[in-house]
Formats: C-alpha cells, sequence, structure tokens
C-alpha cells in the first residue's frame, strides 16, 4: 500500500478523535468560565450575619429576689440583684467566648473552657481571659419590664434602681 494512500479503515477515526478533543476542549473552557462567573455572581452577596435585636427583656424588677443572681440563658448573661439595684453580667468568656458558670457558694465566675476566673463583679481573677466580663445597660419600659441593651456597656459601678 502507498504511503499517500488512504487506509479505508482508518479513514474518518482521526476526524472523529478531532473532533472529541476539539469538543472536550470547548466544554472545559465552558465549564471554567462558568464556574468562574458564578464566584463572581457570589462574591456579589456578602457574608451577612442577621442577628436578633439587641434587646433584651429580662421580666418586671419584683421578679428578682434581692442578693439574687439569675442566669438567663438564651441571653448568655447573669441579672444580679443587690441592695444597690440591678446589674447585668454578660457570661460570655473575654478569652474566647465560651459560657462562664456561676461558682455554687461563692460569688464568683469560672470558664470551663480554658479556666479563667471572675470576681463577683465580673473582674479577671484568674486569666487567660484578657479583659472583665461585659455589663450591660437596663433600661424601664413603659410595660414595667426591665430591658437589657447588650450592644450598649456600662461602668462596674451603675446601678440600676426602680
Ligand atoms: S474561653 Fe474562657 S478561658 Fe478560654
Amino acid at each position: 500500500m502507498d504511503r499517500n494512500e488512504k487506509n479505508p479503515h482508518t479513514e474518518g477515526k482521526g476526524l472523529r478523535r478531532r473532533e472529541f478533543l476539539v469538543t472536550l476542549g470547548w466544554s472545559a473552557l465552558f465549564a471554567s468560565m462558568a464556574s468562574t462567573a458564578a464566584w463572581m455572581v457570589r462574591f456579589l452577596f456578602p457574608n451577612v450575619l442577621f442577628e436578633g435585636s439587641s434587646m433584651v427583656k429580662i421580666g418586671r424588677p419584683d421578679d428578682y429576689s434581692p442578693g439574687s443572681v439569675t442566669y438567663m440563658e438564651e441571653n448568655r448573661l447573669f441579672v444580679l440583684r443587690d441592695d444597690k439595684g440591678f446589674r447585668i453580667l454578660s457570661a460570655v468568656c473575654t478569652h474566647l467566648g465560651c459560657t462562664v458558670n456561676k461558682d455554687a457558694g461563692s460569688n464568683s465566675y469560672s470558664c470551663p473552657c480554658h479556666g479563667s476566673k471572675f470576681d463577683g463583679n465580673g473582674r479577671v481573677a484568674r486569666g487567660p481571659a484578657p479583659k472583665p466580663l461585659q455589663m450591660f445597660d437596663i433600661t424601664l419600659a413603659p410595660s414595667g419590664h426591665m430591658v437589657v441593651d447588650t450592644k450598649k456597656t456600662v461602668p462596674r459601678s451603675q446601678y440600676f434602681t426602680v
């Protein structure tokens, strides 16, 4: 058989293979472009965390007896009532955000994660927590309920009185 003579058994197979490879190449290119476009569209929508309101109703002043420390699990805060009035202490550890516990039989708080301790006013008694627990502002709603603003911190010495 002459070199230039076409083989009837292989004629057309090269063309089909070439068509297949071209189609595969274009498909890969379009898939890549579509993936890139999808990511670009995704970046148009930022990661926004829709949090609830910072205002938390904690009930009426009479719901808390003098000298009590009440834990509000849903909002991770303690309602402290003593003879000077009310204060709200955050239960969120200032180290890495674990929830601190009130120590039984003691006026202090402990973090179960890395062992930080806080005194009864939320000040750091033992690290690694770098800062004291936060105190939040309280107002009285027209309905007579106390409302805590967990975005508004107040000095440790500030009491809410009714
Ligand atoms: S999170 Fe509280 S000590 Fe680390």
